[in-house]
């Protein structure tokens, strides 16, 4: 019989697995295999500490439901998800508008909304404001008809789904205009605590971080023979800009408020004006290749 050591453990593991018939299946879990061997080796993981991590693993799949996805805060708090969002960034054929993390709160089930309405069913006196842009093609020329999914949380810091999983508030879908505008009214957003009340919230401070995200609005842009967008803007006077939970806040999205904008398509609020860029898109782009998921329809893929 052969002899298996630390050392030669791997090798055979990637022997038995040759057999693979779809290539990149194949390649990802080769790679996959001799990244976790060496982190083993590495750290000089103990039989406790690997049971440690399959409970972690266990718990963060128990706590997943229909509207919650543990698995995305857990890759979004390893900056898995900026690292893929941004690998995929680079695959563009043109140079739009940066990706941001669609995080664990988008649903697809959002209402179509005229422009210029106000997405939030209560407004606190003072909170309210204009949320307008353009988007266009790489150039500057207007995208018309383009889909606009926006999303944020309320006064609470909590998004609807959090509240309550049949309430649908803070979100809305728009569609360009022929100058590619979009507006809408909104509240001012806050910056929130990502769910600590599960096994990332407990890893998060057991690694001392604060577990916050920059105040923000997502974005999730479509318009045919466009590459999707999902993005987000951050208040760039936010305390978290720097150190955003789940590493989404990059230099390019970050915004201001305009107290007096004279350009606003909708007078006497402040405004955060917000464009947006999109890459044409490559026949690779329409095979699919979301970057992220509505929570519910993650449980209904197939293994
Ligand atoms: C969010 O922005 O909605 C979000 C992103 C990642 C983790 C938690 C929340
Ligand atoms: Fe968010």
């Amino acid at each position: 019989m052969h002899e298996l050591t630390p050392e030669t453990i791997t090798d055979a593991v990637l022997d038995q697995m040759a057999t693979t018939s779809d290539p990149r299946l194949k390649e990802i879990m080769a790679c996959a295999v001799k990244h976790l061997h060496e982190f083993a080796r590495e750290v000089k993981l103990t039989p406790a500490e690997w049971i440690k991590g399959i409970a972690f693993m266990t718990a963060v799949g128990k706590i997943c439901t229909p509207a919650r996805q543990e698995f995305i805060l857990l890759s979004d708090t390893l900056g898995l998800s900026a690292l893929v969002n941004g690998l995929h960034d680079s695959t563009a054929m043109e140079e739009g508008t940066h990706t941001s993390l669609l995080g664990p709160f988008y649903r697809e089930a959002s209402p179509n909304l005229a422009a210029g309405s106000q997405i939030a069913k209560t407004v606190k006196p003072g909170t309210e404001l204009v949320l307008y842009g353009r988007v266009t093609d790489v150039n500057g020329k207007p995208i018309s008809n383009a889909t606009v999914s926006i999303w944020q949380t309320g006064a609470s810091g909590l998004y609807d789904i959090q509240e309550s999983a049949a309430s649908i508030d803070y979100r809305g879908v728009f569609t360009t205009d022929a100058n590619g505008l979009y507006q809408l009214r909104s509240v001012r957003p806050i910056g929130y605590s990502i769910p600590m009340d599960g096994p990332v919230g407990e890893m998060v401070r057991a690694q001392k971080r604060h577990g916050m995200r920059p105040a923000h609005i997502h974005f999730l842009v479509g318009a045919p023979g466009y590459r999707e967008l999902v993005t987000a803007l951050y208040l760039r006077d936010d305390p978290h800009l720097q150190d955003d939970v789940v590493f989404g806040s990059s230099g390019d999205l970050a915004v201001d408020i305009n107290p007096r904008d004279a350009e606003s398509p909708i007078p006497n609020l402040p405004t955060i004006r917000f464009d947006m860029r999109l890459s044409r898109e490559t026949a690779a782009d329409k095979a699919g290749g979301r970057v992220g998921a509505d929570p519910s329809a993650i449980l209904k893929q197939p293994a």
